[in-house]
């Protein structure tokens, strides 16, 4: 018998507790039955439209244009023109639309939080902490740099690029939209960005913050679509391509790019390893597994996919995460007692579903806590896989779902080789009591943030970005203003 059986009764998980529902109401979203294009600050009417739905329950909330390549050139005309003044704002200037942007966002934080709860599925209770809170950070951190570049590159003479292309995702819209447009226009750039084709409503909301923002017409254009869309503006006449992504579509960009002399960045996919030494705080530990990999539906590049158990802990710690994600409760994304919430799409859960099936053919053993799942919308019950070789698809291949792999490791050199192991390198976990194992992991660790005792935690004005298959590039911080800054 375990420790943790002897303690069954005392146990402090719940048995048995249910939950009222405590459901968020959506009045405060006023959709438009269709949306155009917004560029130049005027919404322009488009030929194609799609629907867009509500994961939870595929209800369409409203019709999205699908902008044609005519449509993207003349975004990125108007956004060319629009530079002539933009870049030759005072930076203070500029920086006071930004932080009028930061306010608003703030201001109108539950209004967004509802509608991107409602658009991509997450839990109402991220979208209103996390996701908000962080996109007007993004903007109010980088209103900061505007009028201070050349403090912050001395003897460099920082330049604004011109037209700066993004192409963002569907796991965190409006907060990438954050992450491209806040650098890009403390810069002295002008944008033109492309939503994700299933999560386009809060960056098409956020157009109207900026006609509060009295933001300069054509500075910020929205033109949404699928990937026709996306490489359309990838070959349109912009300085630079901001790209988040999939590494498919990130290394088709590169190569499109290549000879161009557009700048580009590219922030991919990845396979994060959290590592757990037997001299971590285990509690404290479960509750960073769990937020590292079941946070967003496992829809994060930077998820802790890979636990990587020292060896001597392992029964304790599968056994406490097991325990823990029995009291997950997955359903409504605008519930506020939600912990889990929609998968984003029919395509993404189907990629879900063949790679957990793969994970069970290969050999693994699966476990996943008794939850109910609701009947309409797209479901995935939180997964866990032990018995897992590193050479399994489920530990190889990014799954981008609340899906968590188990592999164990004897010393630390073998948990840094093990973690290493894979075309991916953007984040990675460390637990563990030793400062000093703490600092000797982060520097053998190949991979663009590591994180201490903690997971998943993201503040403006921290760079963040990967190697090899993740991308290159950083956003964030002031390492996140150089793509869009040219030197003289
Ligand atoms: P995707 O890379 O196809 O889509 C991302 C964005 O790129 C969307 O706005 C899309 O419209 C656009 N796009 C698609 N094809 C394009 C093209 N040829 N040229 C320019 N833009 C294009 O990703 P998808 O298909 O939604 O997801 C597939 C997998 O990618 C996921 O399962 C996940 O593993 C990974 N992914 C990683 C993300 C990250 O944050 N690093 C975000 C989204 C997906
Ligand atoms: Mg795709």
């Amino acid at each position: 018998m375990t420790e943790l059986d002897k303690r069954q009764d005392r146990s402090p998980v719940p048995q048995g507790w249910t939950y009222a529902p405590a459901p968020e109401s959506t009045d405060v979203v006023r959709l438009q039955d269709r949306y155009g294009l917004y560029i130049g600050g005027e919404w322009l009417a488009a030929k194609e439209h799609f629907t867009t739905i509500s994961p939870r329950d595929e209800a369409p909330l409203a019709e999205v244009a699908q902008a044609s390549e005519a449509d993207v050139h003349k975004a990125v005309a108007v956004a060319r023109d629009a530079f002539q003044s933009w870049s030759k704002l005072p930076g203070s200037e500029r920086a006071k639309y930004m932080f009028r942007i930061a306010r608003i966002l703030a201001e109108r934080s539950r209004e967004f939080a509802v509608l991107e709860s409602l658009n991509g599925g997450k839990p109402i209770k991220e979208s209103r902490d996390v996701d908000l809170p962080l996109a007007a950070a993004h903007f109010f951190y980088y209103a900061g740099w505007a009028d201070k570049l050349e403090y912050a590159f001395p003897n460099r003479t920082p330049k604004a690029l011109g037209v700066a292309g993004q192409i963002i995702p569907w796991n965190f819209p409006l907060l990438m939209l954050s992450w491209k447009i806040a650098p890009a226009l403390a810069a002295g750039n002008t944008v033109v960005l492309k939503p994700a084709e299933t999560t386009p409503l809060t960056a098409l909301l956020f157009c109207d913050v900026l006609r509060q923002a009295e933001l300069p017409p054509g500075v910020v254009n929205i033109v949404t679509g699928d990937g026709s869309t996306g490489a359309a503006l990838v070959d349109a006449d912009v300085d630079k391509i901001a790209f988040t992504g999939s590494t498919e579509v990130g290394k088709a960009i590169q190569r499109r790019l290549a000879g161009t002399g557009k700048k580009l960045t590219l922030e991919l996919g990845g396979k994060a390893a959290n590592i757990v030494f037997d001299d971590c705080a285990i509690d404290q530990a479960v509750e960073g597994i769990v937020n590292g990999i079941y946070f967003n539906q496992g829809h994060v590049c930077c998820a802790g996919s890979r636990l990587l158990v020292q060896e001597s802990i392992y029964e304790p710690v599968v056994e406490k995460l097991k325990q823990r994600m029995a009291t997950l409760r997955v359903g409504d994304p605008l519930d506020k007692n939600t912990d889990v919430g929609a998968i984003n799409s029919r395509e993404q859960l189907e990629r879900i579903e063949e790679l957990v099936a793969a994970g069970k053919e290969e050999g693994a053993e699966i476990y996943q806590p008794p939850c109910k799942l609701p009947e309409k919308g797209y479901w995935f019950a939180p997964t866990v896989f032990t018995n897992v070789a590193q050479s399994y698809r489920i530990a190889q291949e990014e799954i981008f779902g609340p899906v968590l792999s188990v592999l164990t490791f004897r010393t630390p050199d073998e948990a840094v080789e093990k973690a290493n192991n894979t075309p991916y390198g953007l984040s990675a976990g460390v637990w563990t009591e030793k400062g000093s194992r703490i600092l000797w992991m982060a520097q053998h660790l190949r991979a663009g943030v590591v994180w201490a005792n903690t997971f998943n935690r993201f503040d403006p004005t921290s760079p963040f970005g990967g190697y090899k298959e993740s991308g290159f590039g950083r956003e964030g911080g002031l390492h996140g203003m150089e793509p869009y800054l040219d030197f003289e």
